[in-house]
């Protein structure tokens, strides 16, 4: 059966500052995550729950973890050889370090976007008709259908639909990072890892992006690393803050920035560092 298809055990939430009234499965279940690159250890502990639908922002100062917790959900960070991890990440109801996780399946599952739109030096469409390839639809019907209900969940098909066989390198920087998100929603995704998504872009594109994160999130889980703190108030629902590889505070955005529990998490998103 298909790991997005099976059933979720809904448990107690592990985090004493989650809210009674957030009634939202998880769709990770992060239980004692430690990893290190080689004696390195970049995650401490890291316990929490990332609800299904909705937006959860990472913040934190620079190097604290952000980027490798993200890449852990997919287990990207293992392509850095001297990655070593222990703990539990529950997906569903199965443990993505487990011999049962299928990574193939996990990462198409799991999908990610990155700080800098990085299309393929391909056309509009083969970027997006990629990973579908991939999986090995060959259908030329199927895949029109899919690369044109990607680029419009992607917000972009209205401005690519006459030049879909032109090179997507030739497209600004907004609409490739809309490129990225469509090519990653091409795959069938459930939940969408995304890093510094707009750090790239101007202050049109970033909003355009915003509100295509506002859309999304009613369809899939999304996870965003982000620097800003306006935009981390913004877009998410939740808010996990990072400082030195722990996670010192998890809890409703509108919680954390109106009244955070720790002094710590109060001097990061006032400014006083980071
Ligand atoms: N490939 C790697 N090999 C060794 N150490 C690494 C590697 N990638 C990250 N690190 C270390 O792990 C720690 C966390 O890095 P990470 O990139 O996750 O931080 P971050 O919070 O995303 O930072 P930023 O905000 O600057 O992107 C840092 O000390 C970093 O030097
Ligand atoms: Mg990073």
């Amino acid at each position: 059966m298909s790991i997005k298809a099976q059933e979720v055990q809904t448990k107690q939430p592990v985090n004493s500052n989650q809210t009674l009234n957030d009634k939202s499965r998880p769709i990770f279940d992060v239980q004692d995550l430690n990893l290190w690159y080689g004696h390195d250890q970049a995650l401490k502990n890291i316990t929490f729950q990332i609800p299904e639908h909705g937006v959860t922002a990472i913040i934190g100062p620079s190097g604290c973890g952000k980027s490798t917790f993200l890449k852990s959900l997919n287990r990207m960070v293992e392509l850095v050889p001297t990655v070593k991890t222990t703990g539990k990440v529950m997906y569903h109801n199965t443990d993505i370090f487990s011999h049962e996780m299928n990574l193939v399946e996990l990462r198409s599952a799991v999908g990610m976007v990155f700080q800098k739109p990085n299309p393929f030096p391909k056309s509009i469409f083969d970027n997006v008709a990629f990973g579908a390839r991939m999986h090995g639809i060959k259908n030329k019907k199927k895949l029109r259908e899919l690369v044109e209900k990607s680029l419009r969940e992607a917000a972009l098909w209205d401005e690519v639909k006459e030049r879909l066989h032109e090179s997507a390198l030739g497209l600004s920087g907004g609409q490739q990072q809309r490129l990225c998100i469509a090519r990653c929603l091409a795959v069938e995704p459930e939940v969408i890892l995304m890093d510094e998504p707009t750090s790239a872009l101007d202050p049109s594109s970033t909003l355009k992006l915003e509100n295509l994160i506002h859309d999304l999130k009613k369809q899939y889980s999304l996870i965003i690393v982000t620097h800003n703190m306006q935009q981390a108030h913004r877009i998410s629902d939740k808010t996990a803050f990072f400082l030195n590889g722990e996670v010192i505070e998890f809890d409703l955005t509108t919680q954390m920035f109106t009244r955070p529990a720790d002094h710590r998490t109060d001097d990061y998103i006032n400014g006083r560092f980071g």
